[in-house]
């Protein structure tokens, strides 16, 4: 197996290193103490050391801090690309070209309206419904409206799903946003960027025109790059694990959506603007810090760097969230603290995205949604990775049965 050691507890994969080099664990199996026996298998929980994949689409490197999309890096597409375009580049695997790229945006604006059914369905929920609720389960009811989606080894369904769940999760987002405050639905409008076009049905009111702040229109785009896709993460693994019974891109994203939801993952910026509220002093600072840690980063999360500059911006216009001061205080004093710094536990992506967020007008229960519109891109990629993968099948994790050995069922009389 090759790779560098960087730290005593950490590994960086040296992507040059051949890919044979890698020991499938299967052959373990060879490995038997008698020839009936099963044969040698890893133990792995939250799959802590095991690859269930060969991937092209992400590099991380958690030691150095270093994210890239398809080999470009992080910052170089935050300051000169914009989501729409990264979405094309993480899904097709090369930067459009002029030509590619206006046929990919207007094949993008085509399909951005929902079925008027899917808004009665949305109407069904309650004022308070959770908008990360509403969202995974219309990402689900579409495999009822497009069952052309089954043909998921039909490379022009696959293209068309594509371009539906890239142009729909902003409307679905928008409609379950302004559900939630009882406005009614605003439709897209064609003449915008996409991100001007979700602030567009996300917040217009009367005026004819919605007028995009370009500032805002710019922070939302870098924040939708940012979270594009992040490798093997517990969503895009729920999102290929799904997948991988062949079932409909529909049902297997209502499923990826579902783990991204969850407050040890996406669902952190909510948590950690919850926590920021609720701290108020020091001695109300929780043990584990909403925001802080990450499985693979053991260093500065590169994306909360461009975040927080970002977040400057932003307030520029906004004005400053007084939350600012108690992030960056805790900040502060969680990088100097012995205990975050033996665990190399630094701020990641979302301890200052919810800020953000928050100065743009949304409700903390929309902070998941936001992360899941541009994730929708990374889920796709990583789901039809996988679908063409000749080395991939259902997945099927085996177990350590530690349970009761075999005994005799007793009558309910003869219970103790
Ligand atoms: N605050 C305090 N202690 C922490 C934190 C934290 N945020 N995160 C990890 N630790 C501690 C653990 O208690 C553990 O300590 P121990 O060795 O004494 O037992 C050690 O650091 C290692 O942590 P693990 O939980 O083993 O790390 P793991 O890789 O399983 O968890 C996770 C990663 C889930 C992100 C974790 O750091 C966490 O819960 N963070 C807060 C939630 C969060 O911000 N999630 C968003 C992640 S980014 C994303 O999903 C987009």
């Amino acid at each position: 197996m090759t790779r560098t050691e960087t730290s005593s507890d950490s590994v960086s994969i040296d992507r040059n290193a051949p890919i044979t080099a890698w020991t499938p664990t299967l052959d373990l199996k060879q490995i038997k103490t008698s020839p009936d026996d099963f044969g040698l298998m890893t133990y792995d929980p939250a799959f802590m050391n095991t690859a269930s994949c060969r991937s092209t689409i992400t590099y991380i490197d958690g030691d150095k801090g270093i994210l890239e999309y398809r080999g470009y890096p992080i910052e170089q597409l935050a300051e000169s690309s914009n989501y729409l375009e990264t979405a094309y580049l993480i899904i097709f695997g090369e930067l459009p070209t002029k030509t590619q790229l206006a046929n990919w945006s207007s094949d993008i604006t085509a399909h951005c309206l929902l079925h008027e059914n899917i808004k009665k369905l949305m109407d069904g929920y309650q004022y308070d419904a959770h908008p990360m609720g509403v969202f995974l389960s219309t990402v689900g009811a579409f495999s009822t409206f497009y069952p052309d989606a089954k043909q998921i080894f039909d490379e022009q369904s696959r293209k068309k799903q594509v371009h539906r769940l890239i142009a729909k999760v902003p409307t679905i987002a928008a409609y379950a946003f302004r559900h939630s405050i009882g406005r009614p639905y605003v439709y897209p409008d064609d003449d915008l960027s996409f991100t001007g076009n979700f602030l567009n049905m996300l917040f217009k009111r009367t005026e004819l025109k919605y007028k995009v702040n370009p500032v805002l229109e710019k922070a939302l785009d870098v924040l939708f790059i940012l979270h594009a896709d992040h490798e093997q993460n517990c969503s895009t693994s729920a999102m290929r694990t799904i997948g991988s019974s062949h079932v409909d891109p529909y049902s297997a994203m209502a499923g990826a959506a579902a783990a991204l939801y969850g407050p040890l993952h996406g669902g952190a910026n909510e948590a950690v603007l919850r926590m920021l509220q609720e701290i108020g002093t020091i001695d109300n600072i929780p043990a584990r810090l909403m925001g802080f840690g990450h499985r693979v980063y053991k260093s500065y999360d590169p994306r909360a760097k461009i975040i927080k500059k970002t977040a400057d911006a932003v307030f520029d216009v906004t004005g400053k969230n007084p939350l600012l001061d108690i992030a960056l205080e805790l900040e502060r004093i969680a990088l100097e603290d012995d205990y975050f710094i033996s665990r190399k536990l630094y701020p990641n992506v979302d301890f200052y995205s919810g800020l953000i967020y928050q100065a743009m007008g949304f409700p903390v229960t929309m902070f998941p949604v936001l992360f899941a519109i541009p994730r929708t891109s990374g889920w796709i990629a990583q789901w039809e990775e996988m679908l063409l993968d000749p080395d991939q099948k259902i997945t099927r994790p085996r177990q350590v049965y530690v349970g009761k050995k075999r005994r005799d069922y007793l009558p309910l009389n003869k219970r103790g």
